[in-house]
């Protein structure tokens, strides 16, 4: 099979993540079909997209026609068979527990035809674990988004201990053709690139305000006024490149001798503190002291990370 093939996709699991990897590959010229369990999950999918199209249409990143035409390229089921007998890549979108994820991929494998691609959106199970199962574990992958996926470009792909080259490539090749921007892991292992940068940051970040260095509210700030607007647009290793007159080597150099007086007093704790209630009060003073135009609860904040997130893609050429 080649890329062009790919012309229409099952997405098993229609929640978060579930119908916005619907919305994107819609985006994207695929027919989708999502599959979820009972007819009010499958409102609830639809639900979702209407809001996720209405903020891309709000922010005039497409008109009220596309968002027609984008709506109409996905169809909603409660069958399995319905949702992926005619399709050529299964996106699984479900809870994330072994067993469900095994149940989903043999249910699904009954009407599958033998040469689609089965990849999983897991967070944090082994592809290889999963497809253990499979009849034929040779097609598939992990491809973790993050969320929202319709928002931000990135997929993480993992090979299982059976997964083909071919079949590595050609999934590359189709998240590369509906706009994500592919990293292939040369191994596999837990939280894959991104969940685990992310956790290393976040482990100091706790243990800068439990040692009583910072309040929550400063971390966050020191996040997202300083390192986080110049991550959103290059990386860290590019970072070193430009930030030292003497390029990459240079900052190194500097690093070595700021970095060296840092390390030891990071944090190095292996397990996650068991009482957040302290944390907890400190995020919801910060909630209340946002500016009312990110605003002070949930929604009002995801719906301001999404029509920020809009304007950054923009920037990027991806809207
Ligand atoms: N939410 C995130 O930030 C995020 C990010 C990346 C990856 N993921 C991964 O994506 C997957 C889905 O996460 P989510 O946040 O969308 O969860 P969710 O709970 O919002 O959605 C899961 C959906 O699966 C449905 N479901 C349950 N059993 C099913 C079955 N047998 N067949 C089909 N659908 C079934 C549920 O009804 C629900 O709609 C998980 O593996 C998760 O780890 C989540």
């Amino acid at each position: 099979m080649q890329v062009s093939d790919i012309k229409k996709v099952a997405c098993l699991g229609g929640g978060i993540i579930g119908s916005s990897w619907a919305i994107q590959f819609a985006m994207h010229g695929m027919e989708v079909v999502i599959r979820d369990i009972n007819d009010e999950q499958l409102q609830k999918s639809m639900d979702q997209m209407h809001k996720s199209l209405d903020t891309l249409e709000e922010a005039k990143a497409i008109t009220s026609q596309r968002k027609a035409e984008i709506l109409a390229a996905v169809k909603l089921t409660t069958s399995v068979e319905e949702a992926v007998k005619d399709v050529q890549l299964v996106q699984e979108n479900g809870p994330e527990r072994l067993d469900v994820k095994q149940s989903i991929l043999k249910e699904a494998e009954q009407f599958l035809a033998p040469d689609a691609i089965y990849a999983s959106s897991t967070s944090g199970l082994s592809i290889t674990d999963i497809a253990s199962v499979a009849a034929h574990p040779e097609r598939c992958v992990g491809a973790h988004p993050y969320n929202p996926p319709h928002l931000i470009p990135l997929v993480e792909l993992t090979r299982g201990e059976k997964t083909t080259q071919e079949t590595v490539d050609l999934v590359y090749a189709f998240y590369q053709s509906v706009g994500k921007e592919a990293v292939l892991l040369k191994k596999e292992c837990p939280g894959f690139i991104s969940n685990r940068l992310q956790l290393a940051l976040y482990r100091e970040m706790v243990d800068l305000v439990q040692r009583g260095v910072c309040s929550v509210k400063d971390a966050d700030k020191a996040l997202v006024y300083g390192p986080g607007l110049r991550w959103a647009f290059l990386g860290h290793f590019m970072l070193m490149e430009i930030g030292n007159a003497k390029g990459f080597m240079g900052m190194m150099n500097m690093l070595q001798a700021n970095g060296n007086a840092m390390l030891p007093g990071m944090a190095n704790w292996t397990t996650l503190p068991e009482d957040w209630s302290d944390f907890n009060e400190g995020v919801q003073e910060e909630l209340a002291s946002l500016p009312d135009w990110v605003g002070h609860n949930a929604a009002q904040c995801v719906a301001y990370r999404d029509q920020a997130l809009i304007e950054v893609l923009k920037l990027h050429k991806k809207l």
